[in-house]
Order: C-alpha cells, then sequence, then structure tokens
C-alpha cells in the first residue's frame, strides 16, 4: 500500500523547473531517501508534501486524501529541516514535549514525561533534558529537533538533510540509530540527503533526483547495481564510474566488446536490435589490476597515478588508445608509476549505456545481495 503519492507534480520559479512532472509512490512505513545533487529538487519535493510550497501542476495524496490544496497542520506530518528551529526560552524537555502538549486531548504529565524520556534516551540525549538549547552543542540540537518531531507519531516523517550538522563521526554513528528508530516507529519516513553512501545505509529505497527529474527509484542494491543511466552510474558509488564508448560484435551467444584499447567478453544477449555501439560503464570496483600477460586481461594499461584514501588505493591506468581507467584496490598492493598491468573486468558488472540517450540497455547482472529484513 502506498501512503504517499506524486501525480505528475511540477514547481516552477520563474523560468526554472524545479521539479519536472514527478510520478513517485512511496509505501507505507518504508524509509525512502530523496537523493542527488545540489538544486535537483529534493527540497522542492518535499516542500510540495508538506504543503510549504504550492505545486504548479498535478496532485499530491496521502493515503486516499487528495492533500494538494491543504495547508501544512492538516496534513499529519512531522518535519525536521537542516535549519531547525528550537525554543530558545524552553529547556530541551519542554521543547521535545511541545508537540504533545498541544495534541488535544492533552496526554496525562506522567505520559508526556515518559514519552519525551524514552525519545531522548533513544536520541543520546537524555542526560542533557534540563538544559537551555544555547547550551549544547549543533548536533546535539539537530537530535533535540529530531525529537520533537518522533514524539508525535505523525503518519509521515519529513527529514531534510537532518544530520548535515553533525561531524563525521558522529553522522555515521546516527544513521545506525536513525535505522533503530525507524525499526521501531515503523513509520513512513521520507529522507532528502545529498550523502550518497548515508541513503545506501539508510533506505529501504532510493529515489534519485538530478535537474527536477526523478532519475532512478530503486533499492540501495538495484541503484548501484542496476544503474538505470549514466548520471546514476556516476553519481552512486564512492567515484566516477569508467565509461567508454565501445563497438558491440555478437560472438555465438556472447557480446564482444571493443573500446578504450579492450576487449571484453561477456556471457550475455542482447536484443540485436539495439545498438552497435553503446557505452559501456564499470566502476572502479569492478576493474582488477593483473599481470600484463594474465590470461583475464582484457587489455593492457600502464600506471598513471595513485591515490590513497584510508584504506582504498585508486590506481589510474592508461590504456594503449590512451583512455584512462580507474581500478580499486588494497593500499598493500601499491604499483610503481609507469608500470604495465592487465585490465580485469568482473563481467557480470558491466553495464551498457545507449550511445545518444545515456540510458542503460543492458545492466549488470552479478552482485545482487538478497535484502536482509
Ligand atoms: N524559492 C525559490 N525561488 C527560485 N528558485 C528556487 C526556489 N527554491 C528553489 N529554487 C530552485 O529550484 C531548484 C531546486 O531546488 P531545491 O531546493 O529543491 O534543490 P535541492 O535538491 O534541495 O538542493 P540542495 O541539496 O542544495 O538543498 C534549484 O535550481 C533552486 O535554485
Ligand atoms: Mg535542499
Amino acid at each position: 500500500m502506498s501512503n504517499v503519492s506524486f501525480r505528475s507534480v511540477s514547481k516552477t520559479y520563474g523560468n526554472v523547473r524545479a521539479l519536472d512532472n514527478l510520478e513517485l509512490d512511496i509505501r507505507e512505513g518504508e524509509f525512502i531517501s530523496l537523493l542527488g545533487p545540489s538544486g535537483s529538487g529534493k527540497s522542492t519535493t518535499l516542500n510540495l508534501l508538506a504543503g510549504l510550497q504550492d505545486v504548479s501542476g498535478g496532485r499530491v495524496f496521502i493515503g486516499e486524501r487528495d492533500v494538494t490544496d491543504l495547508p501544512p497542520e492538516k496534513r499529519d506530518l512531522a518535519l525536521v529541516f537542516q535549519n531547525y528551529a528550537l525554543y530558545p526560552h524552553m529547556t530541551l524537555f519542554e521543547n521535545i514535549a511541545f508537540p504533545l502538549r498541544a495534541k488535544s486531548p492533552v496526554p496525562s504529565a506522567s505520559d508526556i514525561e515518559r514519552k519525551v524520556r524514552s525519545t531522548a534516551e533513544a536520541l543520546g540525549i537524555g542526560d542533557l533534558l534540563a538544559r537551555y538549547p544555547k547550551e549544547i552543542s549543533g548536533g546535539q540540537q539537530q537530535r533535540v529537533a529530531l525529537g520533537r518531531a518522533m514524539v508525535r507519531d505523525p503518519r509521515v516523517f519529513l527529514l531534510d538533510e537532518p544530520l548535515s550538522n553533525l561531524d563525521a563521526r558522529l553522522r555515521i554513528r546516527m544513521r545506525r540509530d536513525l535505522r533503530a528508530l525507524h525499526a521501531q516507529l515503523r513509520s513512513t519516513i521520507v529522507y532528502v540527503t545529498h550523502d550518497q553512501s548515508e541513503a545506501m545505509t539508510l533506505s529501504d529505497r532510493i529515489a534519485v533526483f538530478s535537474d527536477g527529474k526523478l532519475q532512478q527509484l530503486g533499492t540501495p542494491e538495484d541503484i548501484y547495481y542496476r544503474p538505470a543511466n549514466t548520471f546514476i552510474a556516476n553519481f552512486i558509488g564512492d567515484r566516477e564510474a569508467n565509461l567508454f564508448p565501445v563497438e558491440i560484435s555478437r560472438v555465438g551467444d556472447r557480446l564482444e566488446l571493443a573500446g578504450a584499447g579492450l576487449t571484453i567478453r561477456l556471457d550475455r544477449a542482447l536484443d540485436a536490435a539495439k545498438a552497435r555501439s553503446a557505452l559501456a560503464g564499470i566502476r572502479p570496483d569492478s576493474v582488477e589490476l593483473v599481470a600484463p600477460d594474465s590470461s583475464q586481461a582484457s587489455g593492457v594499461a600502464e600506471v598513471v597515478d595513485q591515490e590513497l584514501v584510508g584504506a582504498d588505493l585508486y590506481v589510474f591506468v592508461k590504456t594503449g588508445a590512451g583512455v584512462e581507467i580507474c581500478s580499486r584496490r588494497d593500499p598493500r598492493q601499491r604499483l610503481r608509476l609507469g608500470e604495465p598491468v592487465g585490465i580485469s573486468v568482473r563481467q557480470g558488472d558491466v553495464h551498457l549505456f545507449d550511445a545518444s540517450t545515456e540510458v542503460c540497455i543492458s545492466p549488470g547482472d552479478a552482485g545482487i545481495l538478497e535484502r536482509q529484513e
């Protein structure tokens, strides 16, 4: 069952098309992230759902109800923004209790006490409740804002970059807390972020936006292993995908790709009507560097650069055709600049895209993990 639906929703500001014909169904109880680069339309989508802005076209539904013309307070949503505002003259306890006291009927004092305390405990701010907002850090304030939204038990939570003010480590810890929270509350959460690893770890499904358009909707595994187009292949993952033109020939029921100085064989059929040439997309994770004379090598190349990032070493090699390919490997296997290497590609991880539309015509078939519930 879906409990939020966007039907052909558009939003324009003057001649800026912030959101273009959005069709999106959000399921009851799911954690869905709206992911995309800055300016892609994520906050616009959230604000239209919240009723903070009016649509330029289309309809928005929550449950069976068309809420397009309803004001925000009639939509049964809770919002937490990047720039949350706490009440400065109230303690954290009173800040979190505020929405409870606004309910009718007002819950009993002991119910309020219990709810505020358990929420604050879940957020790791249980011992700060007597303080005022100016007496805590920005990250703690952000958690108070989350708590204030949580105590309301709304149908849908809307969170716009709620962890943006936290330091990197706390952000990662908060991810686990948020996941645990979702498992406990089971409410629908719509979560805006431009951080793809955050979206990957938190979400049941991810909606990826660029230029005001929904580019792909799917589980983190779908988005990672079956990118719908080259934008997704580049945007998702720690590094951009290696992307290069290939000529496709069919050898029996296999495909042979020739391009970038490589010859890659795929145990895969492709509709004969589809292109003879395409763009191949391969993530650095799926490129292995082997001995130049290895039978696994699809071609040879020379090491031109290396970048050590924590536990990962990114090695850039240049093929005979002058194309640069990036491979991720173990830093203990550092190579020398100028060293000749063979390029071995995990064939199940090769995606083919239409050369002109850049839409995926043949996704890789490997690596899809069953999602553990
Ligand atoms: N009030 C406004 N007036 C004019 N243009 C706007 C307004 N709000 C947003 N836009 C434009 O609409 C587009 C989408 O903006 P939106 O805020 O939805 O992006 P976003 O994906 O949330 O980006 P960010 O990650 O930077 O928050 C952008 O081009 C933005 O400049
Ligand atoms: Mg935004």
